[in-house]
This record gives structure tokens, C-alpha cells and sequence, in this order.
């Protein structure tokens, strides 16, 4: 009878045991189970009117169902208290305050570039691009640079060691090679830029660094002129300062144009009256420019004399400074996250 009864009890108490979810059905359990006025003491206390050979076997019987329930009540315990329930897992506390995570932003070169992309596509013109390292050929010889130009020497020009089949390389020192790679595969009339880095062998200070970005543009048909250059360039100046910008072009050289210019755009802080940054002059020099060669025509397939275009390269770095008032090219490729971070 009681031998049932105790056996009846834990298979109970084991199965509550199983179903306890949260401490306050932990707490209850014991009390039923474990506590003093539990039912299991109860029994305990009836053990006295047997006799002493039942006596033994019950007693130890209802000791080790207690020292298991005990057990039992321990690992149901430690297990309840150490995993949090899935609802609690994933609750949201809407009331936390929120994390806030570091974003990046796009380097101030980049903004530029995106920037000067955005008029010149308004305006129908494509972006194309080119090797920053680049064969003699394209940088120089197909530009029509003499071979024993200055601009090739050990001075200006970085060198990549030893050969690729019959040529020479170099980290391009302009975007101007990407002229002639453009040419060979596509036809007149077109337009186009090329933003990109270039590299420039020579001392570095405020206003030089070996490796800035450039801007090229590119427009070739069978009517172009000058006057073409002159309306692109004064859109493009105007819309990137966001008032009218006047162009003033001197005469100039370039072994790819002809005619070559330097050109000038009004000074954008004193507005062409004359301050430190103009050196009172006014005008900005801004990049060089002219009407492509025609020997760079031939070198790219084209036939001479059946196309005129106009090519003009500029410090994209420069027109950043500029527009940001930053007054050393050296801290755009400085990798300092204090200057960056300003942008
Ligand atoms: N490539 C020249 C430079 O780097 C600039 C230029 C481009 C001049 C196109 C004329 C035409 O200085």
C-alpha cells in the first residue's frame, strides 16, 4: 500500500517537475513536494505503525525517492535559471535606448569625382577609364611626346622595372593615355571623361604630391572647335561652384594639341577681384587644354585631318581643394581619419 503510494508520488512529482516553466512553479513544486507538510513527510510520519521489517524497506524506499526528488529538483532548478526562456530571448525592450552604429562616408576625392560625373553625364557625355600602370606607348609615343622628352625623364615619370613583351611601362603621369585606348575601339562623334589617379615622380609639398586624381575630357566629332570648349567649360565650371564661372585660355603647349592652352577660371574667393589665393589676379589656373593633334588621331587608327576634337585635363584634386578651401593636396591621400571625417 504505502509502497504504491510513495511510487505513485514521484512518478507525480517528476512529471510536475518536468512541466515547471519559471521559479514561482519551481517554488510551488517544493512546497507540494519537498517541504515539510508536504504529502511525502506525511507518509513519513505513518511509517512509526509498521512493522520493523516493513518499516525498513519503506523507509529506505521513501529516502531514496526523496534524495532523487531532491536531485531532481536541483538540476530542474539550474537548468530553469541558466537558459532564459525563448520569449524572453527574444523580446525588445522598445524603451533602451538605441545603438548607434559607425557608418562610413565616401572620401572627399570620391564626392568630387561623383560630383563632376553627374554634370558632364547631364550634359551626353560618357565616363571610361583606363590602367593606372601604362605601357611607353600610350602615356608618351602615341601622344606624340618626342623621344627625348623631358616629361620621360627619371624626374616626372615612375618606371615599373623590367619589361612586358616589346614595351616599356610607367604609373601613367596623366589620363590622356586613356585618349587614345577610347579611340581605338570607338568611332566619331563622341564625348567623353576620364576621371583617375596619375603619378608624378617629384618633391612633394602643398600643391604636389606623387599620386593625385585628374579629370580628362574628350570631345571628337567633324565641327568641333574651340568655342565648343569654351561653352563646355564655363556649363561645367558654373554648375560645379553653383554661380557663373567665366574661362580665360592662354597659349600654351602640349605635344598632343595643337593649338595647346593653359585656361583659367574666375577666382572662386574673391570672385575676380583680386585676392591672396588669385595672387590678385583674379583668374585660377586651372589645367591645360587644346584641340587634339592630329598625329594622335593617326596613332589611334583614325585618318588625319577627317576629325577635329578637344582634350583638357585638369587636377581633380585641385578643383577639390578648391571647392573645400583645403589648402594641401598632401592630406587627401594622407589617410588621416581626422581630415577625412570632415567631409
Ligand atoms: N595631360 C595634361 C597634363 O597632365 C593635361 C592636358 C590634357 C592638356 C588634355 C591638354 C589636353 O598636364
Amino acid at each position: 500500500m504505502l509502497e504504491e503510494k510513495i511510487v505513485g508520488i514521484r512518478t507525480r512529482a517528476l512529471e510536475e517537475l518536468a512541466q515547471c516553466a519559471d521559479a514561482a512553479q519551481l517554488k510551488t513544486w517544493e512546497n507540494s513536494y519537498l517541504s515539510r507538510k508536504s504529502e511525502f513527510n506525511q507518509i513519513l510520519k505513518d511509517l512509526k505503525n509498521l512493522s520493523p521489517e516493513e518499516r525498513k524497506k519503506i523507509g529506505s524506499l521513501a529516502n531514496e525517492t526523496r534524495a532523487m526528488l531532491e536531485r531532481a529538483y536541483g538540476e530542474r532548478s539550474a537548468a530553469l535559471l541558466s537558459s532564459p526562456t525563448a520569449w524572453e530571448e527574444e523580446r525588445i525592450d522598445v524603451t533602451l535606448p538605441g545603438k548607434k552604429f559607425p557608418l562610413g562616408h565616401l572620401h572627399p576625392i570620391t564626392q568630387v569625382q561623383a560630383r563632376i560625373e553627374d554634370i558632364f553625364v547631364s550634359m551626353g557625355f560618357a565616363v571610361a577609364d583606363g590602367p593606372e600602370v601604362e605601357s611607353e606607348w600610350y602615356n608618351f609615343d602615341a601622344l606624340n611626346f618626342p623621344k627625348n622628352h623631358p616629361a620621360r625623364d627619371m624626374q616626372d615619370t615612375f618606371w615599373v622595372d623590367g619589361k612586358f613583351g616589346k614595351d616599356k611601362y610607367v604609373l601613367r603621369t596623366h589620363t590622356s593615355p586613356v585618349q587614345i585606348r577610347y579611340m581605338e575601339t570607338h568611332k566619331p562623334p563622341f564625348r567623353i571623361i576620364v576621371p583617375g589617379r596619375f603619378f608624378r615622380n617629384e618633391a612633394t609639398d602643398a600643391s604636389h604630391e606623387t599620386n593625385a586624381h585628374q579629370f580628362e575630357c574628350l570631345m571628337v566629332g567633324t565641327n568641333v572647335s574651340v568655342a565648343h570648349f569654351k561653352y563646355i567649360a564655363e556649363q561645367f565650371f558654373s554648375a560645379f561652384f553653383g554661380r557663373k564661372i567665366a574661362v580665360r585660355l592662354r597659349p600654351s603647349f602640349f605635344p598632343f594639341t595643337e593649338p595647346s592652352f593653359e585656361f583659367d577660371i574666375n577666382c572662386i574667393l574673391c570672385r575676380g577681384e583680386g585676392c591672396s589665393a588669385c595672387k590678385g589676379s583674379g583668374w585660377l589656373e586651372i589645367g591645360g587644354a587644346g584641340m587634339v593633334h592630329q598625329k594622335v588621331f593617326q596613332a589611334a587608327g583614325y585618318p588625319r585631318g577627317k576629325y577635329q576634337g578637344f582634350a583638357w585635363g585638369f587636377g581633380l584634386s585641385r578643383l577639390a581643394m578648391m571647392k573645400y578651401q583645403i589648402n594641401d593636396v598632401r592630406l587627401f591621400m594622407s589617410g588621416d581619419l581626422r581630415f577625412i571625417r570632415q567631409f
